[in-house]
């Protein structure tokens, strides 16, 4: 009479408490590689200088061809003539950063994301924008006019030329 040959069990079914254990472990890998990255990013934003990069200057070429009354769009700043001189905005809309533009058929600058409207000297007419546009830094450079997107300046700043 044959043998009855005994049959491997093979590995058991994991249990609930592997599988528990499994997952706790995968969750701790996770933070600590959450953490990881985001000690990493605070680390390079500090070793960088603390802050975004700030825009460079902006060649405005020589100081002539404007009327008095009228804006000209340079990137990201405007250049602007009134009464007293030129003077520099930055076009970056204070709601959410849009670029806004000078029309000088409405004598305003407009920003194209969601209305709102700015006047000459840059104070807010219209729109979500919860302040005008910023005076920028304007230097004449080896004859030329230079603003400077970075630097704020108060807004009865101008510059004769
Ligand atoms: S970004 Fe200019 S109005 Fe919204």
């Amino acid at each position: 009479m044959p043998k009855a040959q005994a049959t491997s069990p093979g590995p058991p079914p994991p249990s609930r408490r592997g599988v528990l254990r499994l997952l706790y472990g995968a969750t701790w890998l996770a933070l600590v590689g959450a953490v990881g990255l985001g000690l990493g990013a605070v680390l390079r934003l500090v070793s960088s200088g603390g802050g975004p990069a700030q825009p460079g200057p902006v060649e405005l070429g020589p100081a002539q061809g404007l009327d008095v009354g009228q804006a000209s769009d340079h990137g990201p700043v405007a250049l602007v003539r009134d009464q007293g001189g030129y003077f520099a905005l930055s076009l970056v809309c204070p709601h959410l950063g849009c670029r806004p533009s000078w029309q000088q058929a409405q004598g305003r600058f407009l920003c194209p994301c969601h209305g709102s409207s700015f006047a000459l000297d840059g104070q807010r007419l219209s729109g979500p924008a919860p302040k005008g546009l910023s005076h920028v830094a304007l230097k004449i450079t080896g004859g030329k006019l230079v603003a400077y997107p970075g630097q704020p300046v108060d807004p009865a700043t101008r510059l004769e030329a």
